[in-house]
């Protein structure tokens, strides 16, 4: 299914505290997708800060695994339950699940997505049809079933995790930048009708990610090998850690005025990087 099935997942070494650590007390999180990379930081830093989590995703191995080390190293709740976020009848289960070990959401955290290199010449049309539902179906799918089974009664926050790839029409994307930019519209709708319930609907966009499944998918090390990351204005990729932080930062009260925006973490790099469409042909050689 995916390289990540070997990898056991590490919380990190160190964590510098930027904000209190007994921020989020009392706070439950549900995360997709948050059994492995940067959903399994996002629910690391959300735990380190005090809140308990639901990490879901289709594997229930590698979620209890996960949850074992989230939990040891955090001293939080963490409730693996196998879901896939194509399947309603699954997801109301979950959120059944979740309610009845918690009692409540407070926040969602869609980051379950899929992805992969491949021309549209090449793509067909149940691979975009896939990508689609995980991404951009699935995030209303989730954020639909949290919000009328408890996020509308008491308020939240719905962090929708996208990307930058339909900001220029990345190559061997179409898949996933079409379903990327469905999911920053459906964060402005989301955050329209939603509002006057108290809940906050907000996209984190990262930028290409170090030591994850999506940067080895979309040619991390070959881009790493021509340079890729002087062309960033920060000049690297940016770390897992920081984009926990900084969904730490959407569904803190810091952020309590923010709502249907895009917070794009990225180290500045959709503004200086992207290449032709020759160019990553040639990366991607016999691969393509
Ligand atoms: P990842 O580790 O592969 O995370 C994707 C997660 O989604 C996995 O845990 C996977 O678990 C879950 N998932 C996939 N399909 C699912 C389904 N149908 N139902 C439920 N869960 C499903 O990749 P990542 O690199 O950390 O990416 C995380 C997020 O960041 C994604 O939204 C991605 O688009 C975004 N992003 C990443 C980068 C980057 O550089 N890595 C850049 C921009 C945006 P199962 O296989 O167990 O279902
Ligand atoms: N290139 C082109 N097409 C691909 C592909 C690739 N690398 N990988 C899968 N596809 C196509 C399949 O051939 C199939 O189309 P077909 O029926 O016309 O042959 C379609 O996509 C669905 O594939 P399938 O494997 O049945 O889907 P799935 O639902 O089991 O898995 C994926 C979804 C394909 C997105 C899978 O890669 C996945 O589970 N990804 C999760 C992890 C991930 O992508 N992480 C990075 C996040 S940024």
């Amino acid at each position: 299914m995916s390289s990540s099935d070997s990898v056991q997942e590490k919380c990190l070494q160190t964590y510098n505290y930027l904000f209190r650590p007994d921020l989020l007390r009392g706070k439950v999180a549900f995360i997709t997708g948050g059994g492995t990379g940067i959903g399994f930081t996002i629910a690391e830093i959300l735990m380190r800060h005090q809140c308990d989590t639901v990490i879901l995703s289709r594997r229930l191995e590698k979620l209890t695994e996960s949850a074992k080390t989230l939990k040891k190293n955090t001293g939080r709740e963490c409730i693996p339950i196998k879901m896939d976020v194509r399947k309603p009848q699954e997801i109301l289960a979950a959120v059944d699940e979740a309610l009845a070990t918690f009692g409540k959401i407070d926040f969602v955290i869609n980051n379950a997505a899929g992805n992969f290199l491949c021309p549209a010449s090449a793509l067909s049309f149940n691979a975009f049809r896939t990508v689609m539902e995980i991404d951009a179906q699935g995030t209303f799918n989730i954020s639909k079933a949290v919000y009328d089974k408890c996020l509308k009664k008491h308020g939240g926050v719905i962090v929708n995790i996208s990307a930058t790839l339909h900001y220029r029409g990345s190559p061997l994307q179409v898949h996933a930048g079409s379903a990327k930019a469905a999911v920053d519209a459906m964060t402005k709708h989301l955050a329209v009708e939603w509002g006057e319930d108290g809940v906050r609907v907000i996209s984190v966009s990262p930028g290409p990610i170090a030591d994850t499944e999506g940067m080895k998918r979309l040619g991390g090390k070959r881009a790493e090998a021509t340079g890729y990351q002087r062309n960033i204005p920060l000049q690297r990729m940016g770390r897992r850690e920081e984009i926990g932080n900084t969904v730490l930062f959407a569904v803190s009260d810091a952020a309590s005025l923010l709502t249907g925006t895009v917070i794009v973490a990225d180290g500045g790099a959709w503004l200086s990087t992207g290449g032709s469409y020759a160019s990553y042909k040639q990366m991607m050689g016999s691969k393509l």
